[in-house]
């Protein structure tokens, strides 16, 4: 089976979920690329297309959307996975390239975990603490430090359990 895992990262944190994936895959036949070195064309010679983004404005990146339109021919199988600063994921992250799926492809597995909001600098986070009053100002303090160094050891090995999990199933 020849499975391809792809992703926009824009800090890191949802290339680090890609690069678990990988590792725990292994001992089967994976290519793990950018999505900005990934040729349309090239994604009909995978069974399996792991399709990752970090939540920017609750969407994926649009080079999602972008790929999936311009390749000529879908894998059958993909898989979704993302990280996001909220507590919760977000179902609707990927409802364009869904869209543009229709019934061509199968999703059949999605993943997203936390990842640190470091693409906003602190000066604007803090500034954005500020405007919040008190009592929810607390709650997202405490949820910025919770989020500190996220995805962490624990994501990363739940990210290979998913991952082995979703491939053996094949
Ligand atoms: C411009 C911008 C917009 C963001 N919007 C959201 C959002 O709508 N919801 C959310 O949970 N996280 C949001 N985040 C946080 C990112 O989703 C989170 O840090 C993610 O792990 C970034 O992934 P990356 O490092 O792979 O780029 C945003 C971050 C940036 C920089």
């Amino acid at each position: 089976m020849k499975v391809l895992i792809t992703y926009f990262s824009n800090t890191g944190n949802t290339e680090k979920i890609a690069k678990s994936f990988k590792d725990a895959l292994s001992d089967k036949d994976v290519e793990l690329k950018p999505i900005s070195e990934v040729e349309p064309s090239s994604l009909i010679n995978f069974d399996l297309v792991f399709l990752g983004s970090g939540i920017y404005a609750s969407r994926v990146n649009k080079a999602l959307v972008e790929l999936v339109n311009a390749a000529p021919e879908l894998p059958q199988n993909f898989v979704f996975f993302s990280t996001h600063a909220s507590l919760v994921g977000y179902q609707d992250g990927f409802k364009l390239v869904k869209r543009k799926l229709g019934h061509t492809s199968n999703i059949i597995a999605e993943f997203d975990c936390c990842g640190d909001n470091i693409g906003i600098p602190e000066e604007t986070r803090n500034s954005m603490l500020d405007k919040l009053p008190p009592e929810k100002r607390k709650e997202a303090e405490k949820h910025q430090q919770w989020l500190k160094g996220r995805p962490n050891e624990e994501d990363l090995k739940k990210a290979k359990e998913f991952a082995r999990s979703v491939v053996e199933k094949r």
